[in-house]
């Protein structure tokens, strides 16, 4: 081969791997449809409806199933980025990581979408779910101000309850059914895939789907 061909030959080479990176990392994030703030039951109404369960169908959630569960659970309602859920110091500290058959993606409130974390069916690590998807609820300790680490685990636990219960209304207003956990089988195997930093702690597990009939 002459010079000339092999270097037509690299550069064609150069533009396919270019490519496909590119394509790789766009197909990495899932961008959710806006969330339909019209949907679901009068809040009181929900209340009088919210009960767990430990079963669900194999009934997939749709797009915009997920993007109004993690909108209502935890994103950003005002144009000041503050969120549907309170969070002490407003410290944001709640983030919420979509376990699916698919793989695992962390739920990018700022760009309402799933970012992919590890692909594969993870979805036995939490606990035991036949639900098609499981929040994994961590609190980021690091991102109060000032407080004993005691005080700021505190903090974390509570902001992750206003999480949980924004989870758990909203299921009991749209028709889907959730149950929170905090027992985990491994949270150490979680972590280690996850990426968690020291300050980063799992809190809860909520798995999602439609009931079973
Ligand atoms: C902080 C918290 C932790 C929980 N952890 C678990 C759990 O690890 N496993 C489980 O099966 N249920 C768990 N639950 C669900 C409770 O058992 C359930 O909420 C309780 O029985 C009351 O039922 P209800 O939610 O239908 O009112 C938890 C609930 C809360 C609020």
């Amino acid at each position: 081969m002459n010079e000339l061909k092999m270097k037509k030959l690299l550069s064609l080479l150069c533009f396919v791997m270019i490519y496909n990176l590119s394509f790789a990392q766009e197909s990495e994030t899932i961008t959710l449809p806006a969330p339909d703030t019209e949907k679901g039951l009068p809040l009181m109404k929900a209340f009088s409806v919210r009960a767990s369960v430990r079963e669900w169908s194999s009934q997939k959630l749709s797009g915009q199933d997920l993007s109004n569960l993690l909108w209502a659970a935890n994103g950003i309602n005002r144009a000041d980025g503050r969120k549907t859920a309170p969070s002490a110091q407003n410290a944001q500290d709640v983030d919420i990581w979509v376990f699916m058959p698919e793989g695992i993606y962390f739920y990018n409130a700022v760009k309402h979408a799933l970012d992919l974390v590890a692909k594969g069916n993870y979805m036995d690590l939490p606990g035991k779910t036949d639900a098609p998807v499981n929040l994994v609820l961590t609190t980021d300790i690091s991102k109060f101000k000032g407080g004993s680490d005691s005080l700021r685990l505190g903090w974390g636990n509570i902001d992750t309850g206003i999480v949980s219960q924004n989870i758990s209304l909203f299921c009991a207003g749209t028709g889907l059914k959730t149950r929170p956990r905090a027992m985990f089988p491994d949270t150490d195997k979680i972590r280690e895939i996850l990426k968690l930093r020291n300050t980063q702690i799992i809190i809860l597990n909520h798995p999602v789907g439609y009931e079973k009939k």
